[in-house]
């Protein structure tokens, strides 16, 4: 799967490119390798001289596989819709390789990028200002068809579009409606129907739905993994709201400061996450349960976020994380599986002393737990006690008559509140991370049942 660097500046680029290799599901449909994206910053109004350059996107590298969602997560300013303009091609890449079913496509004009065009669609956020307010929505909708007249409907163009209505639930009687007679949910399902109208095989969703209400953010996400489904798409799907992302996504890559700095798997980003700002922004998480709210254990960051045109040396997180060495200030840490860790810790993570985060149990928790047990163990004591009597009523003789003594006590169960780890609170190598610790990752049985939890549904934000 590895391939050079930089594609870019290579061989002129073929005319047309079909992309027509067929990728199966789990194979990688875009690969993404040291892909950097410097704005140039000039000084001077005649004679322009360059005298630095905001790093944006600056050597990122992931795959996006075939049928997955990917969400991207990080601050304001952090290169995630740079880094999506730059896969779409709307930016032209200042280096690195991006490969679209195998084909290097970071460098290609004409023909070929409007065949790339074509099959990685995207979703903007604002579906109040992406829409043009002089142009029926079916115009919006059968424009692509203008643009790509190979992939247009052979008969009816109308229908098509009536159909693309239908498909994201909206009443195709409304294609000669104008943008402003919709709600902004439904004029993002336009935005959907329009991405969706040649047959694409990525959309890149950037915070689609960060201006709509949390009613209609649920429909649209639910309309969005429908559709997935329905027309085997893969997803990149920025946005705000880890809780969100969490809802939607396979994998979640988190970036900071032009760079990717870890990312897994949904359950090992959100409850066994190893970089300490993966851990501060995961604690940050509204939470809708008020007891678990004033139980959790916040990481606030000081310090602003560094300016991109200027990073810190060595890690970029260095001047905000509270775990930062000096060895932190000197080297770069790669994106990289840390060896010293096991279970679902063991993902990609650029943090020398990556490690799983130990929450510290409050008093509340503790008394909780321990309650808990109490009742466990008075319940398994009076059960005994049940199940003794029962035996010997139905056999008709003691235990001391038959002469084999009572059945060993059952000790207290494997996945019962007693079962919290250790904690050395000390970064560096540590083992297998099968001790519980992180939130929702086992615990008492209430404790992964309110809403938010996993991919049961929405949290609404606070
Ligand atoms: N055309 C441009 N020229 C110069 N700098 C730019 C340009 N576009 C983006 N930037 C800078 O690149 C950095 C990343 O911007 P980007 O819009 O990608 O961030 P983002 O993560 O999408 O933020 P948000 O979450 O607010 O949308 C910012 O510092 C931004 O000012
Ligand atoms: S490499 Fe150092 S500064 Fe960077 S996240 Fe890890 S501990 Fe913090
Ligand atoms: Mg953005």
């Amino acid at each position: 799967m590895a391939h050079g660097a930089s594609a870019l500046g290579s061989a002129a680029a073929p005319e047309e490119i079909a992309f027509d290799k067929p990728v199966r599901r789990g194979e990688p449909i875009l690969e993404v390798r040291d892909l950097v994206k410097h704005f140039p910053l000039t000084k001077g109004v005649v004679f322009k001289k360059q005298v630095g350059a905001v790093k944006a996107v600056d050597g990122i590298s992931f795959d996006l596989v075939q049928g997955e969602t990917l969400g991207i997560v990080g601050e304001s300013g952090c290169g995630k819709s740079t880094l999506a303009k730059v896969l779409m091609n709307l930016e032209p890449a200042s280096a690195g390789s991006v490969r679209f079913k195998g084909e290097e496509i970071s460098h290609l004009s004409g023909a070929g990028l409007k065949a790339v065009r074509r099959n990685i669609q995207m979703v903007f956020q604002d579906p109040y200002t992406s829409l043009n307010p002089r142009m029926t929505v079916g115009d919006i909708i059968g424009e692509p068809y203008e643009i790509h007249p190979e992939v247009a409907p052979k008969g009816d163009r109308a229908k098509a579009v009536r159909d693309l209505l239908d498909v994201v639930g909206l009443n195709p009687e409304y294609i000669n409606r104008y943008p402003h007679q919709f709600s902004g949910g439904q004029r993002q399902r336009i935005g959907i129907a329009r991405g969706l109208a040649l047959k694409p095989e990525i959309i890149i969703c950037d915070e689609p739905v960060s201006a709509l209400d949390v009613s209609v953010q649920a429909q649209v996400i639910n309309l969005l993994e429908q559709l997935q489904t329905e027309f085997n798409l893969s997803y990149m799907f920025i946005a705000h709201d880890l809780s969100i992302v969490r809802h939607i996504s396979d994998r979640v890559g988190v970036m900071y400061l032009g760079k990717m700095v870890e990312i897994g798997t949904d359950l090992e980003i959100y409850d066994h996450a190893t970089h300490p700002y993966t851990q501060a922004l995961l604690s940050a998480v509204p939470v809708p349960d008020p007891t678990a709210r004033e139980d959790r254990d916040r990481i606030v960051l000081t310090g602003d976020v560094p300016s991109p045109a200027n990073p810190p040396s060595g890690c970029r997180f260095r001047t905000r994380c509270w775990k930062a060495q000096e060895r932190c200030a000197t080297e770069v840490p790669l994106l990289a599986t840390p060896s010293w860790l096991g279970g679902l810790a063991k993902h990609e993570s650029a943090c020398h002393f990556a490690a799983e985060r130990e929450i510290e149990q409050s008093a509340a928790e503790r008394e909780r737990g321990q309650s808990a047990a109490e009742r466990e163990r008075g319940q398994s004591a009076a059960e005994r006690e049940r199940g003794q009597s029962a035996t010997e009523r139905e056999s008709g003789q003691s235990a001391a008559e038959r002469g084999t003594g009572l059945p060993p006590a059952p000790g207290p169960g494997a996945d019962g509140p007693a079962a919290g780890g250790s904690s050395s609170g000390t970064p560096g190598p540590q083992g297998p991370p099968d001790a519980p610790g992180a939130p929702g990752a086992g615990g008492t049985p209430e404790a992964g049942s309110g809403p938010g939890d996993g991919k049961t549904g929405l949290t609404p934000p606070d």
